[in-house]
């Protein structure tokens, strides 16, 4: 009798939505990428609708999957929008998970991107605070690997009457260029240090290889595909 074929390991089809571009990568459960990272421009405006559509070209060059996640620029609840402040306010209320669920014909999940970002660095020791710097600024905050769920600190206050978003995010990047970013990342790292008293903290999204103030010994960089990898962690059940 011939030996019948092993199961095919489960393959995670994760994406990244930021606001200039939109990531796909497949992944086994481990997060462990099976292949290239794709990327399309995100549309601009950046509607419901475009987006969706955007996705199921990524995903028609991706199969075959089994499942889906999606780290989203914004607050996630049950896998509804709460906010999507560098999208467009159409999105606010809309059921992100059940929408491409549905033109995916796959089980979905949603989390906020910094969340997903987050999941894929933190060791699950101590008190771990993730920071993104792309479009907007994300933010996510670990306590022994547990999250603590939707912080926002981009849109907290942090100097001369603006946000760490309006600071950091990439039009203050472009406004006042690298040398002057980089000294506002470092104002920012010693506020947060202050204010979090972290173990350590990691720096992601897009223009975190823009940093290059020397850090200290517990901040470092990582890389911007783990906004894609951290996606099988919301397949850990
Ligand atoms: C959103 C966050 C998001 C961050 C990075 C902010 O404007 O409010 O939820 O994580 O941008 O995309």
């Amino acid at each position: 009798m011939a030996a019948s074929k092993p199961p095919r390991v489960p393959v995670i089809l994760a994406f990244d939505i930021g606001g200039s571009g939109i990531k796909a990568m497949r992944l086994d459960p481990s997060g462990k990428p099976l292949g290239e990272r794709n990327r399309l421009s995100t549309p601009h405006p950046a509607r419901p609708a475009a987006v969706l559509s955007v996705m199921r070209s990524l995903a028609a060059s991706a199969r075959p999957f089994d499942k889906v996640s999606v780290g989203f620029p914004g607050v996630v609840r049950g896998g509804v929008v709460w906010s999507a402040v560098n999208l467009h306010d159409d999105w606010v209320g809309f059921d992100l998970a059940k929408a491409l669920r549905k033109a995916l014909g796959k089980p979905v999940r949603v989390a906020n991107d910094a969340d997903v970002q987050g999941m894929g660095v933190v060791t699950g020791r101590g008190v771990e605070l993730v920071v993104t710097l792309g479009t907007g600024f994300g933010s996510a905050l670990f306590v022994d690997g547990a999250l603590v769920p939707n912080l926002e600190l981009g849109h907290h206050p942090f100097r001369r009457g603006e946000t760490y978003e309006e600071q950091l995010g990439a039009a203050a990047l472009d406004d006042v260029g690298a040398k002057r970013w980089n000294r506002r990342v470092g104002k920012a790292l010693k506020v947060l240090s202050r204010v979090y008293n972290f173990d350590s903290l990691r720096i992601g999204g897009g223009n975190g290889r823009k940093v290059t103030l020397k850090l200290p010994a517990n901040v470092s960089v990582v890389p911007n595909t783990a906004g894609l990898s951290g996606g099988a962690a919301l397949w850990k059940d």
